[in-house]
């Protein structure tokens, strides 16, 4: 079969992988790629957000199936507009993809069938809502509604420091995004991710994650994209699971289906767990940036097929095939980010690298230039590793990253030590 898949990051990049480990697949294009993807399929210069262009080109390129990565084209219906094209397509409609694009929308879901997630007002004027934070205390959370590229959140410590992000959203620091506002609870607990597939009706778990938001060692200092994941999360257990798919996940399918905008693709359940209780901190409507590059290191070629029976309604035919393994992928970043950071420094060492099923490094902000491999991005490359037990995959992404010769970037030397200890 052939296969388009749509984004430029190390998500899209272990996606690739993932796929092309799988002798079904005939032809691989990503658009728009970046050079390691380069390096195993084709790539393709395509305005990824614009549906139409998007399905011009899969008609043209005799596509079969296309997986979409990121948010931005799912919330700007890319989805629908292949789908309405009739081609099969891994990933929401826009309206259900307000499960990530829409805070307020997510709450409201919640409420409607009960499941535990922090108590929240959603609110159009300062007014209103910095009323609602003096009632409540500190500490608080402070939210955009919209999409914010995932800096949409104020965690304040203070109700001044609530009224302030309060001020500076409805003042339009997050654009759009930032018109209208919801106030949460302030959770505590351990996070955690969980995946589950789901074709509209059955919801297929494909696996947990433990991402590593803050720049610095020991979870200090700004937040980013994610600087390391590690696969599975010990805390979401089995009862735990159990928990979030029964009082959470399969409620709001069930409820999105109810309201005619049934769910297809991957969820991405954020979860807060405290003494063995689940609760939820948000949707995502595709997979996580690093969390996706373990997941696909563990799957390795059935991702594929179970993407192709999500795309194609067949999940409850599918079957996850779980090897008792770990995996864990360690983000090299550029000096400076999530801040300001230069592009364009020489990455070398990467055609030494031994990479095989067990071992491979993921290419996330990475361009050419005078035929060497250059950053172009803040989160550049994901040292991604597998083995028997956590500290195994540890040991071997560690070995991977401290291979690769770059003067201009950086990694967190501790991930994974909450599940290390
Ligand atoms: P979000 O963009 O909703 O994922 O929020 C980003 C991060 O802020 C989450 O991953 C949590 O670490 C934190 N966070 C969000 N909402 C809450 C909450 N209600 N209580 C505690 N922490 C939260
Ligand atoms: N790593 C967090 C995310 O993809 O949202």
């Amino acid at each position: 079969m052939n296969i388009l898949i749509l984004g430029s990051g190390g998500r899209e990049h272990a996606l690739a992988w993932a796929v092309m480990q799988n002798p079904k697949c005939d032809k691989l294009i990503v658009a728009p790629g970046n050079a390691g993807i380069a390096q195993i399929a084709e790539c393709a210069q395509l305005n990824i957000e614009d549906g139409g262009a998007v399905a011009e080109f899969a008609g043209g390129q005799m596509i079969d199936l296309v997986i979409i990565g990121p948010e931005a084209p799912l919330a700007a219906g890319v989805a629908d507009r292949l789908r309405d094209a009739g081609f099969a397509v891994f990933g929401p409609s826009a309206a259900a993809a307000r499960l990530e694009a829409s805070k307020s929308f997510t709450k409201e879901i919640c409420a409607a069938v009960n499941a535990p997630t922090a108590a929240y007002g959603h609110f159009t004027d300062a007014a209103a809502a910095k009323d609602y934070v003096s009632a409540q205390g500190a500490p608080i959370v402070v939210k955009a509604d919209g999409l914010a590229a995932g800096k949409g959140v104020i965690l304040a410590d203070t109700a001044e420091a609530a009224h302030a992000a309060i001020d500076d959203m409805f003042g339009g620091a997050f654009g759009g995004a930032g018109a209208e506002v919801v106030i949460e609870e302030f959770m505590t607990g351990e996070e955690a991710s969980f995946f589950v597939l789901v074709d509209g009706e059955t919801v297929l778990p494909i696996g947990t994650a433990q991402d590593h938001k803050r720049v610095g060692e020991g979870d200090t200092g700004p937040n980013t994209g994610g600087m390391g994941a590690y696969s599975p999360a010990p805390v979401l257990t089995e009862a735990v699971a159990e928990k979030a798919l029964a009082e959470i996940i399969r409620p709001t399918m069930a409820e999105m289906a109810r309201r005619g905008m049934p769910y297809t693709g991957v969820l991405y359940a954020g979860l807060m767990i405290e003494n063995g209780q689940p609760r939820l901190v948000e949707y995502n409507v595709r997979f996580g940036d690093p969390e996706c590059q373990v997941l696909m290191m563990r799957l390795g070629a059935q991702a594929l097929d179970l993407m192709q029976a999500c795309a194609e309604g067949r999940l409850d035919e599918a079957q996850v095939n779980w090897a008792d393994d770990h995996a864990m992928t360690v983000v090299l970043a550029a000096e400076g980010y999530p801040g300001s950071y230069e592009k364009g420094s020489v990455i070398g060492g990467l055609d030494d690298l031994s990479e095989d099923s067990f071992n491979m490094m993921f290419h996330a902000g990475t361009g050419t230039a005078e035929g060497r491999i250059v950053a172009s991005g803040g989160r550049v490359l994901n040292a991604t590793a597998r083995g028997a037990d956590l500290q195994e995959a540890r040991d071997r992404a560690y070995a991977l990253a401290d291979a690769v010769d770059w003067p201009g970037g950086f990694c967190r030397r501790d991930i994974g030590w909450r599940a290390l200890g």
